[in-house]
């Protein structure tokens, strides 16, 4: 593998140092994501805190991360569960720069939270209903006063273009900790996304596979099956937009190899639909149900 003359890991580390990661796709701002939109940009400039809720892979990241770059924003975001603390979130002393400068500024290595606050960022808490009671008590100051009491240098003001975005799960599809009251109170406009309507999403498709050339009744089969797996009770969690991308990027790219579209869609929607779906009745299969709506739609 490694011959002399390649570039070796330090190197190619190096290379591939980048400022921020930039949307490369366009965003589609239409039906429920044109109205996100414009209430997390008016919710922020009014320093409302905004929440968006909505099932997995409908767009909540997506919107979030177009906040901060139509805003000029740096963009720093954390993931709740149950491993993160709030030292991940404010920042700790690094023990060998103590030893050598003290208690001092340049000793604190900041946390995420404490970035976006100093920078004038944009911090955005993924899952904040997963976030512990510590962490969810770390964030209220922040959020109601805008400043942070970091023991020993004191109040710490945040700049006056920090913001800060929640996203969560629906709390029907995540078993886990509540957020607490104070919390909630802090939180002044929800944002609920859903699964998109069919134009909506067949040019989400279009834009993320990318499927310009892909016939439309082919993407017209895809949003269908998708869709159908929405309507279906016994799943629990159905297909997401996100799902339906990968399905629309491989069957685009290798539809030469098969006879038609509905034997390249039978030959790779299994795999992909089925990976994030949950199925509510013990006596049937997620395979099942997807063989059904492949039957009925691929006729
Ligand atoms: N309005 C939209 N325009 C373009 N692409 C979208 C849109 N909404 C979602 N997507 C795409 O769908 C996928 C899932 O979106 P993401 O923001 O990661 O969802 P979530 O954070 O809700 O799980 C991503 O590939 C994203 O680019
Ligand atoms: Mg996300």
């Amino acid at each position: 593998m490694s011959g002399s003359d390649e570039l070796r890991f330090p190197e190619l580390l190096q290379k591939s140092i980048v400022d921020g990661i930039r949307i490369e796709t366009q965003v589609i701002l239409k039906g429920q994501y044109d109205t996100a939109y414009k209430l997390l940009m008016d919710s922020i400039d009014s320093n409302v805190t905004p929440c968006l809720v909505g099932p997995p892979g409908v767009g909540k990241s997506l919107l979030a991360r177009k906040v901060a770059e139509d805003t000029g924003r740096g963009f720093y975001e954390v993931f709740f569960d149950e491993n993160m603390t709030p030292s991940r979130l404010i920042g700790a002393f690094d023990p060998a720069l103590v030893v050598r400068k003290g208690r001092a500024v340049e000793s604190f290595e900041p946390g995420s939270l404490m970035r976006a606050m100093v920078e004038g960022g944009l911090f955005v808490a993924h899952e904040l209903n997963r976030a512990t009671e510590f962490c969810q008590n770390s964030l209220i100051a922040p959020l109601e006063e805008r400043h942070y009491h970091l023991y020993p240098f004191g109040m710490i003001k945040a700049s006056d273009n920090f913001a800060f975005i929640a996203t969560q799960n629906p709390i029907e599809t995540s078993g886990t900790y509540r957020l607490s009251r104070v919390l909630v109170d802090r939180i002044g406009c929800w944002i609920r996304l859903t699964y998109p309507d069919k134009e909506t999403e067949i040019e989400i498709l279009r834009v993320n596979a990318p499927a310009f050339n892909m016939a439309e009744k082919t993407i017209n089969k895809i949003y269908a099956i998708v869709n159908d797996t929405r309507q279906n009770s016994d799943l629990e969690i159905p297909a997401s937009p996100r799902a339906g991308i990968y399905l629309t990027r491989l069957v685009d790219r290798y539809m030469e190899r098969f006879e038609d579209d509905n034997e390249a869609i039978r030959f790779f929607a299994p795999s992909v639909l089925s990976k994030e779906m949950r199925v509510r009745d013990p006596t049937k299969t997620v395979e099942s149900i997807i063989s059904e709506i492949l039957e009925k739609r691929l006729e």
